[in-house]
C-alpha cells in the first residue's frame, strides 16, 4: 500500500545542531557578543551555536550593531577596558552583562530583560552622573514611572496630596503643562520606600522642579502648604472641581455632547443627574466583584469561550474607584465586534441598564503605528451604568436597594488583547511614561493596540504583558506596583 522507498527508508540522523549559524533571527532587537577572554574558543563557539539555535543573533566581532555584550570570568575593571580599547561606548541600549543573563535567557527561548544584578559595572565611571542603568547605585530612582515600583503603600501622602492640589487646580484652569509637572512629581515621591525626613534628602531625586521643591519644603518646615490651603479654600476651585473636576465628569461631558446630537438622548442626561449622587461616590472592591459575577455571568451567556478580567485601579489592588474596568478576550476572530452590542442588550432584559453609550470597533491594522498617543483607543468599547443590588438596605429612601455604578468594557481583537490590557490597568501616568521609555529610549512606539520597533520597521509581539516589557528592556513591573 504504501510505496516501498518509504518503508525502507533509512531513519533520518538527527540533524546536527549547530551547523551553520543560518537559524531563523527571532529577536531582532538584540545583537549578542560573547568575550573570549576566559571565556575560552570552544566554549564561545558552543555558546554562540546555542543562542543562534535559538534565534538570537549573535556577531563574532564586536561591532557597532552590539546590543548585548556578555563576559564570563573576567574583572569589570580588565573587561572595561579592553572594551573601551575596542571603542565600545556604554549607551542607554548597549549593555555589558554577567554569563547569568545569557543562560537565563537560553533557559527561557528569548532574552530576559535586563536587570541591576546582570551588569558589569563600569568602575571608571561616576556613578552618579551617568544615566546608565549599570552605572546608578542600587537605589536611584528612575525619572520614568515605567522604571519605578509604585505600590498603594505612599509613605509620603503629606506631600503627594499637597502637590496633587496643585496638579489638579492647574489642571482645572487648562495649565496642562505645568500640571502635569506636579502630578510627576507627586508621582515619583510615591515609589520612595520611606517618606523623606530632610529636605537634603531630595537633592538627587528626578522630577522635582523648583515649584515642587519649595512646597516640600514649605510643607517639612512648617507642617503645610500656604498656597495649597489657599487653593483648598478657593470658592472657584471648589465650584470647577464640583462641575467637571468630578469623577463623573467625562460621563457627564458624554451626554451634553450626546444631548446635542439627538432630543432621544436627554434621558441620559436625566438619568446623569438621577444617578449622580450615586456615581459621585466610591465603588468598593466588594461591590467591583459582584459586577464581575454578573459580567461575566451576561458574557459567558452571549459567548462561552470568552472571558472576562478586571483592569484599571481594581486590577492595580486599589481598595476603590470613580468606576470598574473589564477586558473581555474572545477566542475567535470577529466576536469582539458583537459581544458588547448582545452584553447590553441582556443587562436591558435583567433590568439592570441605566445607561449605555456603546462606540463600535474603529480598529484598523492597515492603520498601525499610530503616532498620536494620547488618543483613546480604536476597540470597540461601552460606557455603562448599571443597577447594583445592596447587600443590605442602607439608603435611607423608601424602598431603594440598589446603587447605580459606572462600568467600563472593551473588547479587543484577540491578538490585540496584550497591549490593551497593559492600556486599560494603567496607571494613566505610568501608561504615559511606559510609551514616553519606548519612544525616547528604545525608539518604539507603544499604545493599547501594538508596540512598533521604529529601527526594523516592525511590530513586536507579545503574548504576556512581560514579552512587552522584555521588548523594552524593562524590568517587569506587576500590575500592583504601576500605581504610579
Ligand atoms: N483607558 C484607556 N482607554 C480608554 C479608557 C481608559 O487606555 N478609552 C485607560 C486609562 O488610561 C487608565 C485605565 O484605562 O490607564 C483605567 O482608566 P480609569 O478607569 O479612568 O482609571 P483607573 O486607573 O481605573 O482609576 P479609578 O480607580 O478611579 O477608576
Ligand atoms: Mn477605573
Ligand atoms: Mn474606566
Amino acid at each position: 500500500m504504501f510505496p516501498k522507498a518509504l518503508l525502507t527508508r533509512k531513519r533520518r540522523r538527527p540533524e546536527v545542531a549547530f551547523v551553520g549559524g543560518r537559524e531563523e533571527v527571532k529577536f531582532r532587537d538584540v545583537r549578542l557578543f560573547l568575550v573570549e577572554r576566559r571565556m575560552g574558543k570552544s566554549r564561545r563557539n558552543f555558546l554562540s551555536n546555542l543562542a543562534r539555535s535559538k534565534g538570537f543573533c549573535v556577531d563574532d566581532a564586536l561591532s557597532a550593531d552590539v546590543t548585548h555584550v556578555v563576559s564570563e570570568g573576567n574583572a569589570a575593571q580588565e573587561l572595561w577596558s579592553w572594551l573601551e580599547e575596542q571603542g565600545f561606548r556604554e549607551t542607554h541600549d548597549k549593555h555589558v552583562l554577567h554569563i547569568s543573563w545569557f543562560t537565563e535567557s537560553m533557559s527561557a527561548g528569548r532574552p530576559v530583560s535586563v536587570e541591576i544584578r546582570h551588569y558589569i559595572q563600569n568602575p571608571a565611571v561616576d556613578q552618579r552622573s551617568c544615566a546608565h542603568p549599570s552605572a546608578k547605585p542600587e537605589s536611584a530612582v528612575s525619572p520614568y514611572a515605567c522604571q519605578r515600583r509604585t505600590t498603594l503603600d505612599n509613605h509620603n501622602k503629606i506631600f503627594t496630596d499637597a502637590l496633587e492640589v496643585l496638579a489638579e487646580n492647574l489642571e482645572l484652569c487648562g495649565n496642562q503643562g505645568p500640571s502635569l509637572a506636579f502630578r510627576r512629581a507627586a508621582s515619583m515621591l510615591k515609589s520612595l520606600p520611606a517618606a523623606l525626613r530632610r529636605l537634603e534628602e531630595t537633592q538627587h531625586l528626578p522630577c522635582l522642579g523648583e515649584h515642587s521643591r519649595a512646597i516640600i519644603e514649605e510643607i517639612s518646615e512648617c507642617g503645610s502648604s500656604s498656597r495649597v490651603e489657599e487653593i483648598l479654600n478657593d470658592e472657584r476651585y471648589r465650584t470647577m472641581k464640583f462641575s467637571q473636576g468630578n469623577s463623573s465628569h467625562i460621563f457627564f461631558r458624554q451626554c451634553k455632547s450626546l444631548v446635542c446630537h439627538s432630543i432621544s438622548y436627554s434621558s441620559a442626561l436625566v438619568a446623569g443627574f438621577l444617578f449622580y449622587e450615586d456615581i459621585s461616590k466610591p465603588v468598593s472592591r466588594t461591590e467591583a466583584s459582584a459586577l464581575k459575577i454578573i459580567v461575566e455571568e451576561a458574557v459567558i451567556c452571549v459567548n462561552p469561550s470568552a472571558t472576562v478580567s478586571i483592569t484599571g485601579g481594581f486590577r492595580r489592588g486599589k481598595e476603590f474607584g470613580h468606576d470598574v474596568d473589564f477586558i473581555i478576550k474572545t477566542p475567535e476572530a470577529g466576536q469582539e465586534d458583537v459581544i458588547l452590542p448582545a452584553v447590553i442588550k441582556r443587562f436591558k432584559s435583567q433590568n439592570i441598564l441605566l445607561y449605555s453609550d456603546l462606540q463600535e470597533s474603529t480598529f484598523d491594522l492597515r492603520k498601525l503605528p499610530t503616532h498620536c498617543f494620547e488618543a483613546m483607543d480604536h476597540f470597540s468599547k461601552c460606557f455603562l451604568i448599571i443597577k447594583l443590588k445592596r447587600e443590605q438596605e442602607t439608603d435611607a429612601r423608601a424602598g431603594k436597594d440598589w446603587r447605580a455604578v459606572r462600568v467600563d468594557l472593551v473588547a479587543p481583537p484577540l491578538e490585540r488583547f496584550t497591549y490593551a490590557l497593559l492600556g486599560w490597568t494603567g496607571s494613566t501616568l505610568f501608561l504615559r511614561d511606559l510609551r514616553r521609555f519606548a519612544r525616547l529610549e528604545r525608539g518604539k512606539l507603544l499604545d493599547n493596540h501594538a508596540l512598533y520597533d521604529k529601527a526594523t520597521n516592525t511590530f513586536l509581539p507579545a503574548k504576556t504583558e512581560e514579552d512587552i516589557f522584555a521588548h523594552l528592556g524593562l524590568e517587569y513591573i506587576e500590575p500592583w506596583q504601576r500605581n504610579a
